[in-house]
């Protein structure tokens, strides 16, 4: 390759991996597998060994990647988090197994592990407790993220044995147990949020959280492997050893590492987990091996990003091929269009494939597409199969491109795309039936209205026989008795818990109601911060976009769409008969007794966490001494109760309006 052909290469190489970086790091949604991303990284290594005077020292190359978010305090490393060595070839670890020999000779032991799919954490312990839990961030600096940490319960706060060094830092990875995220990432699905593609992205979307609580509702677990103390090498004389204690120290350390002597156990121990992973109740991607004693470890040393005592062998995703026999569209409750591919069934990773998700058009455009392709199906760490590729050679002599309807494949309606999103829409809202019948059965389901004796069949009954057409219809039915009787396999007794269910859903608490209305991205978490802060529906309805947007957690996004819900005069006349029909539409408030009138005529508003009182504790005690609390940012404002890690919006607002800031402390003053 020419000079000048190298230079554009690179850069367009550069560009990309950046790109990727970015989404796996800090958007935690990679769109690409890890193998197409290390090959690509190596082929931007090669071309920059071939031209050195090309090398960016900003290459993605010379970086351990990652990068920091914003809203955590950052925290310096007192060890660098370095990356390891990966390869996914045989004869790459015989070579790195030669390179070891080469210094230490062959009397060495290797430590093999699993390598774990999750996010690296370092942990640091004081006297025996738990002080920090820092992200890899960009391996020197990361994020201070130990009020998520201390919910994980596999993480001791306090150590129950002793020997362990006065400060530590113990280095693992957080993940999350495949049983657990396919459960909690179909809930998202019910509640209309977007699905994480694989547990990874779950637990690191969860480490991610501004929100302590919500992570504790999410079950993650941590796997520990590395030690780091100022006398570590007094206490222990290599990774083994020190691996037993902390084991004996509390910590969750995995039973299947083993101890080799030589490469061809290693390697032995890799092919045995080839398999093996599968009946794992987590995800591995691979295998590390580490040179069990420090003082060898010392010896070999580190390269600028890595260890020359370990490297990490990567298993390569399964891909089997297969043929595509057609595309479905699935149209959702929402409107929401989504392409699944139909294969030719096939046998991957012990089971049997029959479908692939196409997520979106871009997906379809992206693999370019034929009828009868021959594709390639990938199992990672995601649990619906993916197509990664065609086999363009098998492609059927004019065979025809797939195109993505215009029409919603069951209304006919002209789909629409909103500028900016992926994703196809069928506006139909009133006249097509999955999304009449899915916002039906929302609404009735578990999590929202909970009601008795109304399940998906009976809805999908009702619609068909024309009872029910919108959510109202159904305080309406008892006026129907008679057709009901007239329903197959539909009892008297049936019909009268139904009927009462549906009575007995009109005393269910607004947040519930405001759920079950199924809002594009408001789930149940949404609805209920929507309804703290606005407390009626009449406030949040003439809310603008901006304000709703002001509430913590709630971005552009889903402000806008629940704005725009309530812009349509179809929503507000179904709105009307809901409430007429007698359903929560508001919070009712704890009778709060007056202590004083301290505050009396003064606006507060609380933003971010704090050291000694909940925020619903110090909303208590500003209403109890007569203030009022505020929803927005605005002129009328007088004071901001400011904690830690306030949104910056929030914060930039406040300072643009010179609206006094004060501290909990400040507060509490103020009502002494
Ligand atoms: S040891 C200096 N052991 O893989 C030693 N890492 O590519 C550094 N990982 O950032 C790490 N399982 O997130 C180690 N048993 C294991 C591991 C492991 C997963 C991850 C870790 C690290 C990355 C390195």
């Amino acid at each position: 390759m020419s000079k000048k052909d190298a230079a554009a290469r690179i850069a367009a190489l550069t560009k990309e991996l950046n790109e990727h970086n970015y989404k796996y790091y800090v958007l935690a949604q990679p769109s690409i597998s890890d193998f197409d991303f290390d090959s690509r990284l190596a082929e931007l290594a090669s071309l920059e060994q071939q031209y050195p005077e090309l090398l960016d020292p900003d290459s993605p190359t010379q970086k351990v990647g990652g990068d920091i978010t914003k809203q955590f305090i950052t925290v310096r490393h007192k060890w660098p988090m370095l990356s390891l060595s990966n390869t996914y070839s045989e004869q790459e670890l015989k070579d790195f197994d030669t390179r070891v020999r080469k210094v230490l000779g062959d009397d060495f032991q290797y430590v093999c592990e699993l390598k774990f799919d999750g996010l690296s954490m370092s942990l640091t312990y004081e006297n025996g407790l738990l002080t920090r839990g820092v992200t890899r961030g960009d391996g020197t600096q990361g994020d201070d993220v130990t009020a998520n940490i201390k919910t994980i319960k596999n993480i001791p706060s306090k150590l129950r044995s002793t020997g362990y060094p006065d400060i530590f830092e113990i280095r693992g990875e957080v993940f999350m147990h495949r049983a657990a995220f396919e459960r909690l990432n179909k809930e998202r699905v019910e509640n209309d949020e977007i699905p994480y593609a694989n547990p990874r992205n779950f637990a690191a979307g969860t480490i991610k959280l501004q929100n302590s609580s919500e992570v504790a509702k999410r079950p993650l677990d941590c796997f520990l492997y590395f030690l780091y103390a100022d006398n570590r090498d007094k206490l222990f004389k290599t990774q083994w050893e020190s691996m037993q204690a902390l084991k004996q120290w509390g910590f969750h350390v995995c039973e299947h590492t083993k101890l080799c002597n030589n490469i061809h156990e290693a390697l032995a121990f890799i092919s045995y987990w080839e398999q093996g992973r599968h009946d794992l109740s987590y995800d591995i991607d691979g295998i590390v091996l580490k040179v069990n004693s420090y003082a060898q470890q010392d010896e070999l040393g580190f390269t600028a990003k890595s260890p020359r005592w370990a490297i990490s062998y990567k298993y390569k995703a399964e891909e089997v091929e297969t043929i595509l026999k057609s595309i479905s569209y699935q149209v959702g409750r929402t409107g929401a269009v989504t392409p699944v591919a139909n294969l030719e069934p096939v046998q991957l990773s012990g089971t049997t494939v029959k479908r692939a998700t196409l997520h979106n058009a871009n997906e379809i455009a992206r693999l370019n597409l034929h009828e009868l392709d021959t594709v390639l199906v990938e199992k990672g760490g995601e649990i619906i199969p993916k197509i990664t590729s065609i086999n363009t050679a098998k492609r059927v002599p004019d065979a025809v491109k797939i195109a993505y309807p215009e029409k919603c494949p069951v209304c006919g309606t002209i789909l629409v795309r909103k500028e900016g999103e992926a994703v196809h829409y069928c506006p139909n809202e009133i006249g097509c039936h999955p999304q009449i019948v899915g916002r039906i059965q929302h609404f009735a389901s578990r999590k929202a209205m909970d009601i008795e004796g109304l399940g998906n069949e009976t809805i999908e009954v009702l619609y068909k026989k024309g009872l029910i057409k919108q959510i109202g219809d159904l305080y309406n039915l008892h006026r129907h008795q008679s057709i009901l009787e007239q329903i197959e396999r539909f009892g008297s007794k049936s019909i009268s818990n139904m009927l009462n269910g549906i009575e007995k859903s009109k005393e269910k608490p607004f947040e519930k109601v405001l759920f079950g209305l199924g809002i594009r991205y408001v789930g149940e978490t949404i609805a209920r911060k929507l309804v703290l802060n606005f407390k009626n529906i009449d406030a949040l309805a003439t809310a603008s976009s901006t304000e709703i947007a002001e509430v913590d957690e709630i971005g552009k996004r889903i402000a806008e769409s629940v704005s725009d819900y309530f812009s349509s005069a179809l929503h507000q006349q179904q709105l009307v008969e809901l409430k007429m029909q007698g359903l929560q539409f508001s919070i009712v408030e704890q009778e709060i007794q007056l202590k004083s009138y301290k505050l009396l005529e003064k606006t507060f508003i609380i933003s971010g966490v704090f050291e000694y009182h909940s925020r619903e504790e110090l909303t208590n005690l500003i209403l109890a001494n007569g203030g009022k609390i505020m929803t927005s940012i605005s002129t009328k404002l007088n004071y901001l109760v400011a904690g830690d890690k306030m949104g910056p919006s929030k914060l930039a607002k406040a300072q643009k309006l010179n609206i006094p800031m004060i501290t909990e402390d400040e507060l509490i003053k103020m009502i002494k």
